[in-house]
């Protein structure tokens, strides 16, 4: 029997962080592990074109690192795809097709876009590829004929919009060729959108608040020696918060169930006075570290051949082209633009 088919992936802008991974990684493993699944991940490099087109030396350059992430948190390449954007010329294909199904007035509607382009403060200057990514995001979900995508939460509007473009499809060309995707987002909301180290609500590369999977043990001590937690607790007898204390949120997130009483305790002791920050930051090093440091080895490993990373990225792009392309053939059918 044919196994529903899962399809995902990052834009290679730098290397992945915390974020990423209690976000959307650790959900894709855990899925891919189930082995109920055909699954696709893939480093969306056109995407980040969209915004980085003058310093595509970025993108070059975490190709390598997004792939060790991937590899280093264990998505592995006997089980999912991995592959490249860039390398399957049917998806841009694919995108040129759709962008005639949608309107411009509902790309400027797309949330995410439109929170993105406000950050960004393209003004006038705004890249035309930029307002269409989501027909290009379409175009590598319906490619694969996706039927589960799992994402973070800030890309609920990429699903909805191509699950409209599938609709607007098949009915304009009488078929059901496309497949309507699912998002399946982390099950908890809080962790699905870690905060920064310094309590913004995002943990991003852009704001140097966050923990890289790649990095060492030393620089992860460093960076939650550093974490905010709640200013007014200035000597170890005081009374401290939790609420907005980055190290409890930190703790309530990586802890697993055998640390709930552990941590129930520090909390009260925090609250009434006399526990100290460096002690609650000790202790959630070392629950990070029970998370990172086998990520780390194993990327270690990796790194060792970085020839044999970008060959099974290379095998996978060979492997994803092969459907996409079939795909894009039943497409051109469908719309009767197979001429010979
Ligand atoms: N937009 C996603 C991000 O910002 C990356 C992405 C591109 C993607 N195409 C996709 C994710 C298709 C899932 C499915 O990270």
């Amino acid at each position: 029997m044919k196994k529903p088919i899962i399809l995902t992936g990052d834009r290679p802008t730098g290397k992945l962080h915390l974020g990423h991974y209690v976000g959307s990684l650790k959900n894709r493993v855990d899925l891919q592990n189930k082995n109920k699944y055909d699954m696709f991940v893939f480093l969306a490099d056109q995407q980040a074109l969209t915004d980085h087109a003058k310093e595509s030396e970025i993108i070059r350059d975490s190709i390598g690192n997004v792939a060790l992430d991937y590899l280093s948190v264990g998505i592995d390449p006997s089980k999912s795809t991995i592959f490249i954007q860039s390398q399957i010329p049917e998806l841009a294909e694919l995108t040129m097709y759709y962008m005639n199904l949608v309107s411009l007035a509902r790309l400027e509607r797309n949330p995410t876009v439109k929170t993105e382009i406000a950050q960004k403060g393209f003004g006038e200057s705004l890249p035309a590829g930029f307002l269409v990514y989501p027909i290009s995001q379409a175009a590598d979900i319906t490619a694969f004929k996706a039927n589960f995508v799992p994402v973070g939460n800030d890309q609920k509007p990429m699903i909805e919009q191509t699950r409209e473009i599938v609709r607007s499809f098949n009915h304009t060309y009488k078929c059901d060729i496309l497949v309507e995707p699912e998002g399946i987002y982390p099950e908890n909301e809080a962790a699905g959108r870690l905060p920064g180290l310094d309590g913004n609500a995002k943990m991003s590369k852009s704001l140097g608040n966050g923990i890289f999977l790649s990095d060492d043990a030393d620089t992860v001590r460093k960076k939650v020696m550093s974490m905010y937690t709640d200013p007014n607790h200035i000597r170890v007898e005081d009374p401290g918060q939790i609420e907005g204390n980055m190290v409890f949120h930190y703790l309530d997130i990586f802890g697993h169930k055998e640390d709930q009483a552990k941590i129930a305790d520090m909390k009260e002791h925090y609250q009434r006075g006399g526990l100290g920050d460096v002690k609650t930051k000790r202790y959630l090093f070392e629950i990070l570290e029970r998370e990172l440091a086998p990520i780390r080895e194993r990327r270690l490993e990796y790194a060792k051949d970085m020839g044999e990373v970008f060959h099974m990225l290379e095998k996978g792009s060979e492997a994803a082209r092969a459907v996409a392309s079939q795909t894009l053939s039943e497409v051109k059918e469908a719309m009767g633009i197979n001429y010979f």
